[in-house]
């Protein structure tokens, strides 16, 4: 390669870490799209004009048909879609490694990586490394989309023996991969593709909706080093970079988020080893609840000096925010002190509420992170929990026996009293009853949160 598109590649990568680096905070989210659109417009216009580009024609018409799809998906996708639409994606960057992979096996002499059965050896194993994370990706990712879109049962599917046989499987996978460096068998090589398929199946299946965003993250990291061991198989740096970067950064984003759900990393991204076996409690009678009205928790709002809102999966559903903000800033003008407190999975993908509360404009610097204010709730008047469930459920911390025991959570309880604005006494995504709903001091204002938000404001104003 000439040093023309190689200084374009480095541009392109650097962009990409730029991209990252700004995708880190909302502030600086925007400026981050902006490198990351730059980064790739660059990489693909420097893809085409590489001498190996022998016709624009399959190309051209696969940037049409692909670009109007994905410009169609894009304008219709709802926000509350977006998780299952990131693992969809996910499983064609698998694909796509298979497709490049099995392409490569056959025709080597078009990648200039040797003759067939005579294959260079370096460019085996990175082919057969990412012809297996790519099936992996594939068929996990597809998984990961029924349970998210609810095709596919979200209750974990296990039997007995499970971990031993995907265990098992793992090591085949390596043995295979040892075969076909010393056999080049095509033989081989699609066994390697069949038994990763049946892993990525095998290895979402048993993961229970509560743990799904940590799998979608972990997805987007194999995806990642799946396009990363492409890039090394066709020598292609910026491949190799930006394979690298996405692999790493959902490595990282899966870690964290491990620890924000208490769930161990390394049982997580080998396929729910140690996934909880636990029972959902949901239906079960804990006592009685004591609804509110939108006239009383606007009293109980004029009266308070501080205010927590928790916001969760239903203010997206209601699409809220904006009602949520108006509410901010009126109370924020009669001088009482309103923070948000964000759960790392509050809603369905990360930073989901955050985006949500910087579309409406809610001021950055009193949206705060759960272990900010977890030790506040005592000296709080009053906690309104917008459409969240799961991430202020006290039986995380109570109940042993939970599916989501350990799930750090926002301790909304604690204060002087909280209000939980849902539409029914349903349970939230882990299907796990509830029993905040119960205490003392909480009290339920059943109905849609955008209306019961706009019925407060009206109180308040009124
Ligand atoms: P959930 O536990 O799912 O609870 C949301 C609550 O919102 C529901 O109980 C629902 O009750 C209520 N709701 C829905 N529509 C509403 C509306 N129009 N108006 C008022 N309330 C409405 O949400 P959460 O507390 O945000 O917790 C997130 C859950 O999603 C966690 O279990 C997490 O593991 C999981 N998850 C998270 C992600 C990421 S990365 N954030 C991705 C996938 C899954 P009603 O039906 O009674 O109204």
């Amino acid at each position: 390669m000439s040093s023309l598109p190689l200084l374009s590649y480095l541009v392109s990568s650097v962009c990409c870490i730029m991209a990252l680096r700004g995708l880190s905070g909302p502030q600086t989210a925007k400026q981050g799209l902006i490198f990351g659109i730059v980064g790739m417009a660059l990489a693909v216009v420097t893809t085409l004009t590489l001498s190996v580009v022998q016709s624009y024609t399959v190309i051209i018409a696969g940037v049409a048909i692909g670009g109007a799809i994905g410009t169609v998906i894009a304008k219709k996708i709802e926000m509350t879609a977006l998780p299952q639409l990131v693992a969809a994606f996910h499983s064609l960057v698998g694909l796509a490694a298979v497709f490049i992979a099995g392409a490569a096996f056959h025709n080597p002499e078009a990648y200039g990586i040797g003759t067939p059965g005579d294959i260079h050896i370096g460019s085996l194993i990175e082919m057969s490394l990412g012809v297996a994370i790519g099936a992996i990706t594939f068929t996990g990712s597809i998984i990961a989309f029924g349970k998210l879109q609810g095709i596919v049962t979200g209750k974990p599917v296990v039997f007995k023996g499970q971990h031993m046989f995907n265990a098992l499987l793992g090591a085949a996978l390596v043995f295979l991969i040892f075969v076909l460096c010393v056999s080049e068998s095509a033989f081989i090589f699609w066994l390697i593709v069949a038994i990763a398929l049946a892993l990525g199946v095998l290895m979402i299946i048993p993961i229970g909706g509560a743990d799904m965003p940590v799998i979608v993250s972990m997805l987007n990291s194999y995806s990642g080093w799946a396009a990363a061991a492409t890039g090394f198989m066709l020598s292609n740096d910026l491949l190799i970079v930006v394979g690298a970067l996405v692999g790493s950064s959902g490595a990282i984003l899966s870690y964290i988020m491990c620890r924000a759900m208490n769930r161990h990393f390394v049982s997580v991204i080998l396929g729910g080893f140690g996934t909880s076996s636990g029972t959902a409690a949901a239906g079960e009678e804990q006592g009685e609840v004591v609804p509110t009205s939108v006239d009383e928790v606007g009293v109980l709002l004029s009266d308070a000096d501080e205010v927590i809102i928790v916001p969760g999966y239903g203010m997206a559903v209601a699409q809220a925010q904006n009602s949520v903000s108006e509410i901010t800033k009126l109370l924020r003008d009669k001088g009482v002190n309103v923070r948000f407190g964000i759960h790392p999975v509050a809603g369905r993908l990360p930073g989901h509420i955050n985006v949500l509360l910087a579309e409406a404009k809610v001021p950055y610097d009193i949206v705060l992170e759960m272990d900010e204010l977890n030790d506040d709730f005592p000296t709080t008047d009053v906690v309104l929990v917008i459409g969240a469930n799961d991430i202020v459920n006290p039986g995380a911390q109570d109940d042993p026996n939970s599916p989501i025991a350990g799930m750090p959570v926002m301790e909304v309880w604690k204060a002087k009293t909280s209000v939980v604005f849902k539409r029914s006494m349903a349970s939230g995504y882990a299907g796990v009853d509830n029993p905040l709903f119960y205490k003392e001091n909480n009290r339920m204002l059943f109905g849609d949160a955008k209306d019961s938000v706009d019925g407060i404001l009206q109180s308040l104003k009124g």
